[in-house]
């Protein structure tokens, strides 16, 4: 047995919209591995029902995985707000929303995050980064003032397939990536954790 499947065999059954999600996934869409997965998923899941958020912005939604998981603790009223410039998808993600129940409680959006998060005049509670490893810095600083204060941010893959502490690697967005991390490293302004899951994840609260 290797780790991953121990840790499979600990988590659970995946439920069966999710995994029909992730089949779907690598049935239609070029780059599969994009997906979240089973032990992503419930990681999601349970901060959010941690939190309990009333607006959670998601950006990178690709094919809906990670949305339906954070909306598991959406409060009764609660909206999760998800953008994905990629239009090919929109109606893969729409299709599984509303499988899981959730057509009323997600909103999606169409387009590049840099332009939609400005005209969002919207308070959230907790924010996922997930889209562009090479424009994080640019999806935090545009989203940073639209985060209420105790507010969290998550930020997927920062470890880089461990790629981020090779001196002798330095591809365009692995450079970003530290540029990136080096940055909410020395921010004042947010408390910081980070998770070693798959690719590491930053866990940020807005002080
Ligand atoms: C790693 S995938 C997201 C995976 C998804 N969150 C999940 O866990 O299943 C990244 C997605 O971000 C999208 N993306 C990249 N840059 C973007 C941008 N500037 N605005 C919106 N979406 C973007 C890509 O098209 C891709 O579908």
């Amino acid at each position: 047995m290797n780790l991953q499947t121990y840790i499979y065999e600990h988590l659970g059954d995946e439920r069966e919209v999710l995994k029909e999600l992730y089949r779907r996934t690598h049935l239609h869409t070029v780059y599969p591995e994009m997906v979240s997965g089973h032990e992503q998923g419930r990681l999601l899941g349970m901060f959010s029902r941690m939190i309990h958020p009333e607006r959670i912005l998601e950006i990178g939604t690709f094919t809906g995985y990670s949305a339906i998981c954070l909306a598991e603790g959406l409060t009764p009223e609660g909206k999760l707000h998800t953008i994905e410039q990629n239009d090919e998808l929109t109606e893969l993600a729409a299709l599984f929303f509303k499988e899981a129940g959730l057509s009323d409680k997600i909103i999606q959006y169409t387009g590049d995050a840099l332009e939609i998060i400005p005209e969002l005049n919207i308070c959230f509670d907790l924010v996922f980064i997930d889209a562009s490893k090479k424009h994080y810095l640019d999806y935090y600083r545009v989203v940073f003032d639209k985060v209420k204060k105790g507010g969290y941010i998550l930020i997927d893959n920062i470890l880089w397939y461990n790629k981020i502490f090779d001196s002798k690697i330095r591809d365009v967005t692995t450079e970003k990536l530290r540029e990136f991390n080096m940055f909410v490293s020395k921010d004042v302004r947010v408390e910081r954790a980070i998770v070693r899951n798959r690719d590491g994840m930053f866990v940020l609260q807005k002080k």
